[in-house]
């Protein structure tokens, strides 16, 4: 394995594009394959065994690739199979899961929202997380389908649709935080802001890249000198939407 060797990032379609664009911020100089499986979207409704099918593919395609690491920008395949994954490939394999210990920490007896798909908030990868918490805190689960669909369609831009659809997921009564565990969820970030001045919009992003960070120190797997980024896509047709979602992000970041 060489420091130069890109990483793999894959998501079940174009949310992990949010992760990418994060871990292009934290670490700049890696160089990077990104695998959308947008023709298989959504996992959330899929089975354990389909999902874990897809993910075998994407990541023996990771290999052809000869990539150095493998980010799972999905918290439903990572709920799925990252520890399968991590007995059958010998690079690291950094997973992702809905970021509740921060809104957990960030008071005593919080009312969180966690926003997932329905599989990630089944699975028992999330039933044992929020065993840790919710004895503490007061934490509702909510699947938010129609968001995945929202990325995947290019809606970005129809302001409308999307705070209606922003608006039939968010309860009626008083909360600390939302939990953006879904991928799909973070290029929604700022509009849920806007709706919910007092409320934390909270987001596993940054904690996973840092993390990503620090597996590549650890393996002194560091690259000093790239900075490349590969889109593929198990749609040929999506390419040119993963380039504009990433896009959209950098203008997003700046206002
Ligand atoms: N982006 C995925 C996640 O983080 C889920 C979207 C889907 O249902 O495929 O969970």
């Amino acid at each position: 394995m060489n420091c130069s060797d890109p990483i793999g990032v894959f998501d079940s379609g174009l949310g992990g594009i949010s992760v990418l664009h994060t871990l292009k911020q934290i670490l700049p100089d890696e160089n990077y394959i990104f695998f959308g499986d947008s023709k298989y979207n959504p996992y959330g409704i899929k089975t354990k065994e389909e999902i874990t099918a897809r993910c075998i593919e994407i990541c023996d395609f990771f290999m052809i690739k000869k990539v150095k690491a493998i980010v799972i920008a999905c918290n439903t395949a990572t709920s799925a199979c990252v520890n399968l994954l991590r007995e059958k490939y010998d690079v690291p394999i950094i997973g992702m899961e809905p970021a509740l210990k921060v809104a957990c920490e960030k008071g005593k007896h919080q009312k969180i929202v966690v926003w997932a798909t329905n599989f990630t908030l089944k699975e028992k990868k999330f039933v044992d997380l929020m065993s840790h918490f919710e004895n503490d805190h007061e934490i509702e689960k909510i699947p938010c389908p129609k968001l995945v669909r929202l990325v995947e369609d290019d809606q970005l831009e129809n302001k409308h649709l999307i705070e209606s659809t922003l608006q039939s997921y968010i309860p009626n009564h008083s909360f600390d935080s939302i939990v953006l565990g879904c991928t799909h969820f973070v290029f929604f970030k700022s509009y849920l802001q806007n709706l919910l001045k007092d409320v934390s919009i909270i987001d596993g992003n940054e904690g996973t890249a840092r993390h990503v960070k620090e597996i590549l120190m650890t393996n002194d797997l560091l690259n000093k000198n790239g900075g490349t980024i590969e889109f593929h896509n198990s749609l040929d047709s999506e390419i040119s939407l993963s380039k504009k979602l990433y896009s959209f992000l950098d203008t997003y970041e700046r206002t």
